[in-house]
């Protein structure tokens, strides 16, 4: 499987082109506003001093570091502000495998595949942990694969793509998992705001200098395009404080910095946005996913039990998860999903839908009309 070439582009493209009306679940943007308090943000800054132009610390602007090491109880010293969770992703990996005494990462199948390219592109050897029948993580399964030769595990919790969300339990376990084989455990919790098991457990809640959180705005203030993300390394003073210096320098040579006038609107909406704005979008999605979840039941589709993020993963009978397939759909039903073969080799009979559109309900409709109509 060629992870460096995503193919999210491929089936937008096939969708564009497409000869009628074609719901869009591929992508993961929301479509719903970021708080008001952001582009209140946005609109003071553009009425600000020259010197407010010019580069902030390349590690981030300093209050905005404050206000996340702040909310998320670490030292400001091992927050760095990056191009989004990809970066963090980035600079988390690449240090993983640059500094730990393994050159392998251990990744989940079904996978985010921009963590398989970027381990590819990285010449890390991957080595891949099946998900359980039910979509979770088993730490059994983790301490089969991990070795001395393992620099990272990567989790993504609550995941992409298969919308579960792992317990406490797992988490520490994973933790257990990389301080014994002197590893790292990333863990990138983009989608933290859309659990709606109550079971989301940040990596955070574990003290130890073998854990990597990475998150960022992107998703739960609805801003992928401001490209606003941080990472928590451990500290840069206790064991394994190289990897945030190592950070430092790779973003500081790969970017100079991040953009000042995003930073500032996510610091402003930080400060000025209340808990309701959050709970309206996850009340949003659980609606979404009723919906949709419904028309899967309708047309006999198999599916991990959305439990958080955005998506659901199903399964048709007679009808796999291939690019094929997902051409029909896009033809015949006017739906976009993603096949399954994106994320993995063993889950290749799945299709992934997103539920970041209005017209979720829409989707159902035509859904169990084409499955009906079969
Ligand atoms: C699991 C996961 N991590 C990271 C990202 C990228 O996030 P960002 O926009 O903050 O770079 C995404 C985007 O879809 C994602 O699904």
């Amino acid at each position: 499987m060629d992870y460096e070439t995503p193919q999210f582009f491929r089936v937008m493209q096939y969708a564009q082109r497409a000869d009628r009306d074609v719901v869009d679940m591929v992508s993961g943007n929301p479509d719903w506003e970021p708080p008001q308090a952001l582009r209140e943000g946005l609109r003071t800054y553009a009425d600000g001093e020259p010197a407010e132009f010019q580069y902030p610390d390349s590690v981030g602007l300093r209050e905005l570091r404050e206000e996340i090491a702040t909310r998320r109880g670490v030292d400001i010293e091992q927050v760095i502000v990056t191009n989004g969770a990809g970066e963090a992703n980035h600079l988390a990996m690449a240090e993983s495998l640059e500094q730990m005494s393994g050159d392998e990462v251990l990744l989940v199948d079904p996978v985010y595949p921009y963590y398989a390219g970027r381990a590819e592109m990285l010449h890390a050897d991957i080595r891949f942990v099946p998900a359980t029948d039910r979509g979770g993580l088993d730490p059994a399964d983790v301490y089969e694969q991990i070795s001395e030769d393992t620099a990272a595990v990567v989790i993504n919790s609550p995941n992409n793509p298969l919308g579960v969300t792992y317990d406490a339990e797992t988490v520490h376990e994973l933790v257990a998992a990389a301080e014994e084989h002197d590893a790292m455990l990333v863990s990138d919790e983009v989608y933290d705001h859309f659990d709606y098991s109550g079971r989301f457990e940040s990596a955070l809640s574990v003290d130890s200098p073998n854990r990597i959180v990475t998150n960022s705005f992107s998703k739960s203030m609805a801003i992928t395009g401001f490209r606003v993300g941080y990472a928590i390394f451990p500290h840069p003073d206790g064991p394994n404080g190289g990897l945030m210096d190592g950070a430092r320098s790779r973003h500081m040579l790969t970017n100079v910095t991040s953009s000042r006038p995003a930073q500032a609107a996510v610091l402003h909406a930080l400060r000025n946005t209340d808990p309701s704005y959050y709970e309206a979008n996850r009340d949003l999605l659980r609606e979404r996913i009723d919906a949709f979840t419904d028309a899967l039941d309708a047309a006999g589709a198999e599916y991990t039990e959305p439990e958080g993020a955005f998506y659901v993963m199903a399964r048709f009978p007679g009808f796999e998860g291939t690019m094929d397939n997902v051409e029909r759909l896009i033809d015949e039903a006017g739906i976009a999903g993603m096949p399954g073969e994106a994320f993995s080799d063993t889950r290749r009979e799945w299709m992934r839908f997103a539920l970041v559109t209005p017209r979720v309900g829409e989707a159902a409709d035509r859904l169990a009309a084409f499955f009906d109509a079969r």
